[in-house]
């Protein structure tokens, strides 16, 4: 059985702190203490919150905010590395 993953991912260039990303799903992004957004972690979401990812992204006035499909193995398999490398001391 296949499924589809996604990565959020917000662009600091543009976040502009409306904060409705974090309203919307303060499972998959964190605020700084600015109030500018990033996601949580690698970006990946958990197929539970998709919905709410898209929700988010369409409501950033700044259109900040960006929802990508993994569709490659290897994009999987180098998330899973980077998730990795982050959990070391
Ligand atoms: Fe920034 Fe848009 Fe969220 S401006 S704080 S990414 S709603």
């Amino acid at each position: 059985m296949t499924h589809t993953t996604f990565r959020v991912h917000v662009d600091p260039d543009k976040c502009q702190g409306h904060n409705r990303c974090y309203s919307v799903s303060p499972d998959l992004f964190e605020l700084d203490e600015l109030g500018m957004s990033s996601e949580i972690g690698t970006g990946l979401v958990p197929g539970g919150l998709v919905s709410l990812a898209r929700l988010a992204v369409e409501n950033c006035p700044e259109h900040a905010i960006s929802l990508t499909e993994l569709s490659e193995l290897s994009e999987l398999s180098e998330l899973s590395e980077l998730t990795e490398a982050e959990v070391q001391p």
